[in-house]
């Protein structure tokens, strides 16, 4: 029998400004996953860190068995049976798995009284051995990749023996086969009685693994239901007050002359012998497993790292792009997938992001043109339909979601001639997604050409006129908006060569 074992009421936190939470109820039952969902901004993130002891509520009650909970830090909170997986990365990249897995609750040895770090070695390696992640225990945080790391976090949690696991988005960052493992870890922790929060913005996800759901909106409590008695739009409508228009609004574009003509690019030991040509006013789609390169030849595109072989060609003329500033210099723009560490500079403000890579424009012997700047900020905010407080907030005080949108508005805020995007629509709202697929749809028609990395099937499908697949560092094979399917798109990604079109 499943019986509650959270219970949250009447639950509010406020920052200076911001009601955050406003009221929220959540009941939470053992053996049950229990999705929490709600818009870029609605407070999920918030009452996972009062749940952990990283903030503290301003009023309500939070009852753990019935019995109030009282954790002021992420340590009482594994104390008390819980552990969350965060949104934002929470490991600390120079030291190794085993350190980052033990951190807080080191194993002591009976007899020396000393740190055990055999121990903590074999146990971390016997974990990452069940969760059959090829990862040594001695590696450094930093050589692992995201997807990597990302497992490395939710081995940590485990290793905690939580009874409430929290996961913060956390298929963010997993290709298809990892969320394939990462299913099967939460279907055991249900199995062995846990409770799972698990807060997502794809309902594929929500369908697939979560029995009940509590939706948020501006802070306050919506709703809760059943999944299975639930219907995508029904909850849509609960999260965002409306049903959405339609979800890839796709314009008919007339397909220009070719803008960017790439032609055999490689870079030893990522990606080899890349070509194709990219067209203005057109939306060329890349898809792949997480690590199948296609991030790398974006970032040789645009100058971060550099190319072992291959010609690129701007307008018919070649040209050699060395670092980012050569490549928005011929109107290149890039928005990185790694958006935390590479995106947003979260001590500065809003405005001061959006409009970064513009400075020299807006500013005069050192001096920023206020003015101009809040413009701007403002047009491409508003676009983006950024949540804040105001545009001299600092990132850091918004909501994940909010982030990422502030990364985008930064770039399109350019007004590229070419704008790359990798995973443009990760960890956005149902809402500002359609808003997002709108606005690069609109551009493309005036003209702009746009290379689309994404690994959400139905936004490659939904938004490219064509799809190239990319399976360890090579081209695989080349779609047309009409050939493709999720089925021959999927093949090609995993090494199948034999899609349609896959075979010249
Ligand atoms: N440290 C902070 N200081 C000020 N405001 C904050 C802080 N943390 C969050 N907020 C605000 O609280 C609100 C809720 O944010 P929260 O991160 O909980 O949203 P979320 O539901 O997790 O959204 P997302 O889907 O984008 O991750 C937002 O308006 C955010 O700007
Ligand atoms: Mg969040």
């Amino acid at each position: 029998m499943s019986e509650t074992i959270l219970e949250i009421k009447q639950l509010t936190k406020y920052f200076p400004g911001i009601k955050a939470l406003d009221g929220v109820h959540l009941t939470v039952r053992t053996g049950e996953v229990h999705a929490l969902i709600g818009e870029n901004g609605a407070g999920k993130s918030t009452l996972v860190k009062i749940l952990t002891g990283v903030y503290t509520l301003t009023s309500g009650e939070v009852l753990l068995d019935g019995k109030p909970l009282v954790c002021r830090n992420a340590l009482e909170a594994q104390a008390c049976g819980i552990a969350a997986i965060h949104q934002e990365a929470s490991m600390f990249p120079e030291l190794s798995v085993t350190e980052n897995i033990y951190m807080g609750h080191h194993i002591i040895h009976p007899k020396t009284k000393r740190v055990d770090w055999a121990t903590m070695r074999k146990e971390t390696q016997t974990l990452l051995d069940s969760l059959e992640l090829e990862i040594d225990c001695n590696t450094l945080v930093k050589n692992l990749g995201v997807a990597q790391r990302h497992m490395v976090e939710i081995a940590k949690a485990l290793s905690l023996n939580a009874r409430i696991v929290i996961m913060d988005e956390p298929t963010s960052a997993l290709s298809l086969r990892e969320v394939e493992d990462l299913y099967k870890i939460v279907r055991k922790l249900k199995d062995d009685g846990k409770a799972i929060i698990f807060i997502s913005h794809k309902f594929d996800e929500i369908f697939e693994i979560c029995d009940y759901f509590t939706i948020l909106r501006d802070g306050r409590y919506i709703g809760e239901g059943l999944v299975k008695e639930s219907s995508v739009d029904a909850m849509v409508n609960m999260m965002v007050g409306r049903s959405l228009d339609q979800m890839y609004p796709k314009k008919e574009v007339k397909i220009g002359r070719p803008v960017l003509e790439v032609q055999q690019l490689a870079q030893t030991g990522y990606f080899q012998d890349v070509s194709f040509t990219l067209h203005a006013g057109e939306i060329l789609g890349f898809f792949g497993l997480i690590g199948a390169g296609r991030s790398e030849v974006m970032r040789t595109l645009f100058g971060i790292d550099s190319r072992s072989h291959g010609t690129v060609l701007l307008d018919g003329k070649e040209i050699h792009i060395r670092k980012p500033s050569e490549a928005m210099g011929y109107g290149i723009a890039f928005v990185p997938e790694d958006r935390q560490s590479q995106g947003v500079i979260l001590e500065m403000s809003i405005a001061k992001n959006i409009t970064l890579p513009q400075i020299d424009a807006l500013s005069r012997y050192g001096i920023t043109h206020k003015k101009r700047e809040l413009e701007v900020t403002e047009t491409f905010g508003e676009k983006m339909e950024i949540r804040a407080a105001g545009w001299h907030v600092d990132a850091d005080t918004l909501s994940g979601g909010n982030q990422q949108k502030v990364v985008l508005a930064k770039w399109i805020a350019t007004n590229p001639r070419i704008l790359i995007l990798d995973e443009p629509t990760k960890g956005i709202d149902v809402a500002t997604k359609a808003a997002v697929h709108q606005f690069v749809s609109e551009m493309a028609a005036e003209g702009m050409a746009v290379l689309l990395i994404s690994s959400e099937l139905p936004e490659v499908l939904g938004m490219s006129d064509r799809i190239i697949v990319m399976h360890e560092g090579a081209l695989t094979a080349e779609f047309s908006r009409d050939e493709a399917t999720s089925d021959s798109v999927i093949k090609a990604a995993t090494g199948h060569t034999a899609g349609n079109g896959g075979e010249q």
